[in-house]
């Protein structure tokens, strides 16, 4: 890092699936590219990078956000959750295993958003209908699927208990 670098860089700690990180950050990063480039979290994707697609989706203290919308100085402090961190170290949560069942996915490209908006959505809303899942997941877009399987996959995670 040269010294014009290091002026710009400035100092944020923040919780990412519930282990702390420091890192240094140009006030102009995004916290998708922060957490994909310097924390290795390469499951949130990125797409449009202007908060139209909904791929970049974490949970910033428990709320669904598009990663792409914010600097990753806003951060600093935060808990973030990513695809990663609702992911069981081996195998799927239930959740995963209700869009493998259904075909929820066939790029995949999508997915780690539309799993992190439905599983705000299940902690919230234990049993929603499908007109509340599709209103939850109506920030996120997916070019493969047609949305149904997606809203049948929510469905089924509902009904057997969310995770
Ligand atoms: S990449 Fe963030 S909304 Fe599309
Ligand atoms: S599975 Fe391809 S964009 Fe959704």
């Amino acid at each position: 890092m040269n010294v014009s670098e290091q002026k710009t860089k400035l100092h944020i700690q923040m919780s990412v699936n519930g282990e702390r990180y420091d890192v240094d950050v140009e006030p102009r990063q995004l916290l998708s590219d922060v957490l994909r480039h310097q924390v290795g979290l390469t499951g949130t994707h990125v797409g449009c990078e202007h908060g139209v697609c909904g791929a970049c989706t974490v949970l910033v203290d428990g709320m669904p956000q598009r990663s792409c919308l914010i600097f990753a100085v806003q951060a600093e402090g935060m808990e973030i959750t990513t695809i990663e961190g609702v992911t069981p170290a081996l195998g799927l949560s239930s959740l995963q295993e209700a869009f493998q069942k259904h075909h929820a996915l066939q790029c995949g490209f999508c997915t780690p958003g539309f799993v992190l908006s439905a599983e705000a959505l299940l902690r919230d809303k234990p049993n929603p209908d499908e007109s509340q899942i599709r209103e939850a997941l109506s920030g996120n877009i997916c070019r493969c699927t047609g949305y149904q399987a997606i809203v049948d996959a929510v469905l089924e995670a509902a009904s057997k208990g969310g995770e």
